[in-house]
């Protein structure tokens, strides 16, 4: 049953959501990873099956347990998570990439365990940026991008905004402890091409998530 407490339902709508941080392999064992919890995705995907939309939550490995009624889709790295996406973007009425992607990858994975040394350099190299793909090639898609800054938060995220081509962006002050990694709190900014930030108070990260998913429910119908 479709929550009436949402303005607009999403019925019928494809709604793909990233979550979790990202890990890149070193070797068999070891991994490059960064500190998302995944809470904001995973209850982004909660609000959005509540508004009635088919879910597909693309996540890198959490401690959280899957909301009901989702489809889930395990991945681990940056890449693997771009072939996630990207597979089901035609179909998508919208994605939501509030997955924590690392920046850059190891070059050669070894193959073996590394042996312990007295020094060791890791070559990295850039992942692809999942979300600035998608925005070069959507159609009818929304977009909805985060970012943690922790200095200019809406003059960086408007950046964001136009070099990703997004409909929107979440951008939040992480320079504080109620807000981003690993924290049950949110604030900052909803960030619009064309129309003014709106400024987000402190809240908890399942009513940041249903305020996105009300913002995501008008942007799909605007289009
Ligand atoms: N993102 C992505 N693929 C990447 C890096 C980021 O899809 N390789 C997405 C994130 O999921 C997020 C948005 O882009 O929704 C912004 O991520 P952020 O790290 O703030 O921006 P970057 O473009 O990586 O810039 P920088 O880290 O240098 O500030
Ligand atoms: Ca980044």
């Amino acid at each position: 049953p479709v929550d009436s407490s949402f303005a607009l339902s999403l019925t019928g709508k494809l709604v793909i959501v990233t979550a979790g941080g990202t890990q890149e392999n070193i070797d068999p064992v070891r991994y490059i990873g960064n500190r998302s919890s995944g809470k904001m995705g995973y209850a982004i995907a909660e609000q959005a099956v509540r508004a009635g939309a088919h879910v597909i939550l693309v996540s890198a490995p959490t401690n959280l347990k899957v909301p009901d009624g989702v489809d889930f889709v395990l991945v681990d790295s940056a890449r693997s998570m771009q072939q996630a996406v990207d597979s089901r973007f035609d179909s998508a009425d919208a994605v939501v990439m509030a997955a924590a992607v690392a920046d850059f990858r190891v070059v050669n994975m070894a193959n073996q365990k590394i042996k312990k040394m007295e020094t060791m350099t890791l070559e990295l190299v850039k992942n692809p940026d999942i979300l600035y793909g998608l925005g070069q090639k959507k159609s009818h898609q929304v977009l909805i991008g985060f970012a943690a800054e922790t200095e200019r938060v809406v003059e960086y995220g408007m950046g964001k905004v136009h070099k990703k081509n997004l409909d929107m962006l979440v951008a939040n002050d992480v320079s504080k402890s109620t807000a981003g990694f690993n924290v049950d709190t949110n604030e900052g900014y909803f960030l619009f091409p064309n129309q003014d930030a709106k400024e987000i108070p402190n809240m908890s990260k399942q009513e940041m998530a249903k305020a996105i998913v009300e913002e995501l429910a008008t942007l799909i119908q605007s289009k």
